[in-house]
């Protein structure tokens, strides 16, 4: 198995076997922290913090095709409805803020608390699945009715293409374990760093990109992840060595592959997000992300509707061409950060109104899919 992966892969993939069960006491910060690099790492991310925040929920929609990648978070069932994806990438997100904005290494900081936290819920996922019995899991990981209809076109797209690796690569059954983890890392910044022109990064250095990355370092170093298996240690070159390869051996085989809990959690995901930033779709970011990893979309184009390619070009619009206006970055960070506050601090009618419209949009797929 191994074997088949780009060789830059193949001492990451050893992670497969390592879970990353995070102790309960603090970290102390790594041996091989730059703080300097660390801060100019934190101001970039938060001078491109819309930019970030909608890699990361790209990203998802690649890290849900991983096999094997969905069942702990079908599992804990914090994401497998509309409503509820709503609620953990809305927690999510403003985690990940707090980890650009405080202190890291300070137990006391809100990133500091998140941190904790974050580490506490996978130490929690991990002993509730290890004392889960077989049929529990069985049962507790099943999608009665997903919501699922174009991921056999997704396929038609991606057979097309030249270059894939015919395999694709699971994350492993062990939980949490250390190859999935550092997989995850690498989706929270990879594709903005890879491709930061389709994503709205206008104006960035080599140093800037090092900082991302080195910051990222720190983060998984903190959520547990060893160094031999932390994708963003090497520094920039190599991280994008390794996406490139991660992009051709499993993100585009993993899509392609696609099935219906796939589509379930990234239409939930996609749909939740939707209810605070009224632009997003999932068949807009299936769209984007088409268009980010240079993949072709025909079919794709062919069976969604115009709403959602408008959606889709009204964000290639915005953040290929209008964020280079002045005053356009400052903008779209106040959208994102305005999006995220109201979700945050919503007042019960907001909620039952975001609870309703949820389960419209459940109502209407289950309509278009018997037509
Ligand atoms: C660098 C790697 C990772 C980071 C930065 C990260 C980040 C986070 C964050 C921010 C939360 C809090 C969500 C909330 O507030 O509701 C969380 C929870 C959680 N994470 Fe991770 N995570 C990582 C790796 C993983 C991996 C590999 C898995 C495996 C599936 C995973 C599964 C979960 C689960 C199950 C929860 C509990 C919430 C839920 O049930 O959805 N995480 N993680």
């Amino acid at each position: 198995m191994t074997v088949s992966l780009p060789k830059c892969l193949q001492p990451l993939y050893e992670g497969i076997n390592t879970q990353t069960y995070p102790e309960k006491d603090f970290p102390k910060p790594p041996p091989w922290l730059d703080p300097l690099l660390l801060t100019r790492g934190q101001n970039f991310a938060k001078e491109h913090f819309y930019a970030l925040a909608y890699c990361d929920i790209l990203s998802l929609i690649f890290l849900f095709s991983f096999k094997d990648s969905l069942d702990p978070l079908i599992f804990t069932g914090n994401s497998s409805c509309v409503f509820s994806a709503f609620n953990r990438y809305v927690s999510t997100a403003s985690r990940v803020v707090s980890w650009y904005e405080s202190d890291i290494f300070d137990p006391t900081s809100k990133a500091g608390k998140n941190l904790a936290s974050v580490r506490q819920m996978h130490r929690h996922v991990i002993d509730r699945l290890k004392n889960a019995q077989a049929k529990e899991f069985a049962e507790r990981t099943k999608i009665e009715r997903p919501m699922a209809r174009i991921a056999p076109f997704l396929k038609k797209d991606l057979d097309q293409m030249k270059g894939l690796d015919k395999q694709a690569h699971s994350v492993g059954t062990l939980p949490l374990n250390q190859w999935h983890s550092g997989i995850t890392q690498f989706a929270f910044i990879g594709m903005a760093v890879m491709y930061p022109e389709k994503l709205g990064i206008g104006s960035h250095t080599e140093a800037d990109l090092e900082a991302l990355v080195h910051l990222w370092a720190v983060l998984g170093y903190m959520i547990g992840i060893e160094d031999k298996y932390n994708w963003c240690i090497d520094g920039l070159q190599k991280f994008r060595e390794r996406g490139l390869a991660l992009r051709r051996s499993c993100i585009l085989p993993n899509l392609r592959n696609g099935d219906a809990s796939w589509e379930h959690m990234s239409r939930c995901m996609g749909r939740g997000t939707g209810l605070y930033m009224p632009s997003v779709t999932f068949e807009s970011l299936l769209l984007y992300l088409m268009f980010v990893l240079n993949a072709p979309m025909n079919n794709l184009w062919a069976v969604i509707s115009w709403r959602h390619k408008i959606l889709y070009c009204i964000s290639k619009i915005m953040l290929t061409i209008v964020i280079y206006l002045p005053g356009a970055k400052e903008f779209f960070n106040h959208l994102t950060r305005m999006g995220l506050k109201v979700a945050q601090n919503a007042n019960p009618d907001w909620l039952q109104r975001a609870k309703e419209k949820a389960m419209i949009y459940e109502e209407n797929f289950k309509r278009v899919k018997h037509d």
